[in-house]
């Protein structure tokens, strides 16, 4: 598989030029822009199935041809879309199965997107008929670049196509043999050994919403009707266009189906990136962007994805949208390219003129013209991107990495106990990679069940839950050289939700680990716990594990709570590795310590010798060397030589950066 598709990045977005089919003159307009924002690409067709088969069987391909030409005149790659994303009004009329059924058993009526069955075949057989169309038209199309399959698949149906199909899911998994399902789902609590697998329905708020391993079940379903969904889709376009990558648009930390699964069958990743950049605290929306992307490329092993989405102003979803400063949006788009991303992509080109999201940023706002603030910085972004040839295609080789796992969070989201109001996975994996990036440390972010054997540190927060074999991995990965780090709540369930007997963590982590977690406290809100590691007091929130010391040596004890002196931080030597329990959740202070620590025993290398002010991250990739300013001030740094600033040709040792400015160098 390759690891880039073009010799530059790509830079671009949505475009829907069948909004104005009947202002043709603006498609004119559009190009003479596109040039002039030095955009080099267009995502087109997204929304446009109601004028591409405006009948059922009747297609109209005139205006998708006569864009594809004029894209292709001006030297622009379009990225094609299938278009299952909204369906027509007609199609919902004639074939009401399409849309979907909510989780109270109602039937939606046509309207909005990503209303539709995932199961029904009708459904299926419809999209299929347009990708193929599509790609039949298109295959030989010079402009042709890539495919952008649907749009942000989410959600769920609950109809009875996909009850049935759930079942018999189900019914493949345990071998038809109901009983073995009443094990791994503990049906004898609350009486709910099943007789047949027809008593079984996916989770609903009037029905059945206790039993935590049937919730697990219906996410690992629901990724599986995206995923075959998806192939469904992308049969033509294989079939006919083999050497088109294909990708689907993903969104940051959704989790209702599992991202990393369906990773695996794009050819590169994308997703939208749509920060809250003017929030008060820059630095930490800087740090959650960034393990964003560093989740996303990390999904193929670092092959670089595309920042399928961002905005070059502003959105229109949130309760205020506040428009970012100058330099903003420059600054997070190179943040993309640094960690990752051979694309910078909007939504949207041109705002709509009507419709819901008609105040959404857009690089052509409905004045039209060029002389705006976000198009000159569109413009200076685009002219920025043409000299970052070098960095496409190129892979970071991460010696550390943090797990974070998409099927974990549906175990953490679906218990009952602890602290209920704090189980915010996702950021417990993020206060652990902070401490890498904040040092300029790279960093990747993996899946549990991945091949851990290239890191010399691998923190794993919050792993709650263990997917068959990893208890072995983690073993092995320590046995041989590896240092593991764990939270409170390790190794506690399997992949059912059944609690591991004998002790946790887990079976032999409890060797790996040398303590056994014998109790674990939740903390009242406001409770902080205290802990003395290397002669520091820290604080830590939420849950602390009430720790049976075994081989392992204390190196912090609890100053709280009734089990005050307790062990609170504890090494193990296992085989030729160590493996760390920090038995409380710990703050960014005390992570930053321990991970100091390590880093400079493992002999990890940072991105940047040369201290920078709180603030100013740096990242690595290819021979290129990013710098960029989250601090919202001017700052002062000082390199550790004299690098070239790879866009101005100049030679740098000590430099001013401003206000959300960066460096490129080299
Ligand atoms: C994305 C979506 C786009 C647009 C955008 C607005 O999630 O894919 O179509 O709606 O949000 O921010």
């Amino acid at each position: 598989m390759k690891d880039s598709y073009y010799e530059h990045i790509i830079h671009g977005g949505d475009y829907n030029p069948d909004q104005w089919i009947d202002t043709k003159e603006i498609w004119d307009e559009d190009m003479r822009l596109m040039d002039l924002a030095h955009v080099n690409s267009a995502t087109v067709g997204i929304f446009s199935w109601s004028l591409t088969e405006p009948e059922e069987g009747v297609f109209n391909f005139g205006w998708l041809d006569e864009i594809m030409d004029k894209l292709q005149a001006h030297g622009k790659k379009v990225i094609l879309a299938t278009p299952s994303g909204a369906r027509p009004p007609w199609l919902a009329e004639k074939y009401p199965e399409v849309l979907r059924v909510e989780e109270s058993g109602m039937r939606n009526e046509f309207g909005v997107r990503h209303n539709h069955c995932l199961t029904s075949p009708v459904y299926r057989e419809k999209v299929g008929i347009i990708n193929r169309k599509l790609a039949e038209r298109y295959k030989s199309h010079p402009a042709l670049f890539m495919w952008h399959v649907s749009n942000e698949y989410s959600g769920e149906c609950h109809c009875e196509l996909c009850q049935q199909a759930f079942r018999e899911w189900r019914k493949k998994e345990y071998d038809n043999d109901i009983e073995k399902l009443n094990f791994k789902w503990w049906g004898g609590f609350w009486s709910h050994r099943y007789t047949s697998f027809s008593q079984i329905s996916s989770p609903k708020f009037r029905g059945e919403n206790h039993v935590p391993a049937l919730k697990l079940a219906w996410r690992r379903f629901v990724t599986d009707r995206h995923i075959s969904f998806y192939e469904n889709e992308i049969k033509p376009l294989r079939e006919l266009t083999p050497d088109i990558p294909v990708t689907t648009n993903m969104m940051r930390f959704y989790t209702a189906f599992d991202y990393q699964k369906m990773s695996e069958k794009t050819d590169i990743v994308s997703w939208d990136n749509y920060p809250e950049w003017t929030a008060p605290d820059m630095l930490s929306v800087a740090c959650e962007t960034a393990f964003a992307h560093d989740i996303f490329r990390s999904m193929k092993n670092g092959k670089p994805f595309y920042m399928m989405e961002s905005t070059p102003s502003v959105v229109n979803w949130r309760t205020e949208n506040k428009l970012p400063e100058s330099g903003v949006h420059e600054l997070a788009a190179i943040q993309a390219v640094a960690h990752g991303a051979d694309s910078v992509q909007y939504f949207q080109w041109r705002k709509s003129r009507g419709g819901h999201e008609k105040f959404h940023g857009a690089v052509v706002d409905h004045y039209g013209k060029e002389d705006t603030r976000v198009f000159k910085d569109t413009a200076k972004l685009g002219e920025a991107l043409e000299k970052l040839d070098k960095a496409v295609g190129t892979r970071t080789k991460a010696k550390a990495a943090v797990i974070c796992d998409w099927e974990n969070s549906w175990a953490v989201e679906a218990y009952c106990g602890y602290r209920r109001d704090a189980r915010d996975y996702f950021r417990s994996c993020q206060r652990w990679y902070r401490g890498f990036w904040e040092r300029s440390v790279p960093v990747d972010v993996v899946p549990m069940d991945r091949d851990l054997s290239g890191y010399d540190i691998v923190a794993a927060p919050y792993l709650y839950m263990l997917k068959d074999g990893v208890e072995e991995k983690l073993c092995e990965y320590v046995e041989n050289g590896g240092t593991l780090i764990a939270t409170p709540l390790t190794g506690i369930v399997d992949r059912d939700d059944l609690c591991f007997l004998g002790g946790f963590p887990a079976g032999r982590l409890k060797d790996v680990f040398g303590v056994m977690c014998e109790e674990t406290d939740s903390l009242y809100k406001d409770e902080e716990s205290k802990v003395l590691y290397n002669g520091k007091e820290y604080f830590g929130r939420d849950l602390c594990d009430v720790l049976r010391p075994g081989t392992a040596k204390t190196e912090g004890t609890f100053l709280s709570g009734f089990y005050a002196g307790s062990p609170a931080v504890t090494r193990n030597v296992f085989g030729k590795g160590q493996a760390f329990y920090t038995a409380f959740c710990a703050g960014d202070d005390f992570i930053a310590d321990l991970l100091l620590r390590i880093i400079k025993e493992k002999g990890l290398e940072p991105d940047i010798n040369a201290a920078l002010p709180k603030g100013v991250t740096a990242r690595k990739r290819g021979e290129l060397l990013y710098i960029m300013n989250f601090s919202r001030e001017e700052q002062k740094i000082s390199l550790e030589k004299e690098y070239t600033n790879h866009l101005t040709g100049e030679v740098i040792k000590d430099a001013v950066l401003p206000k959300n400015g960066y460096l490129i160098l080299i």
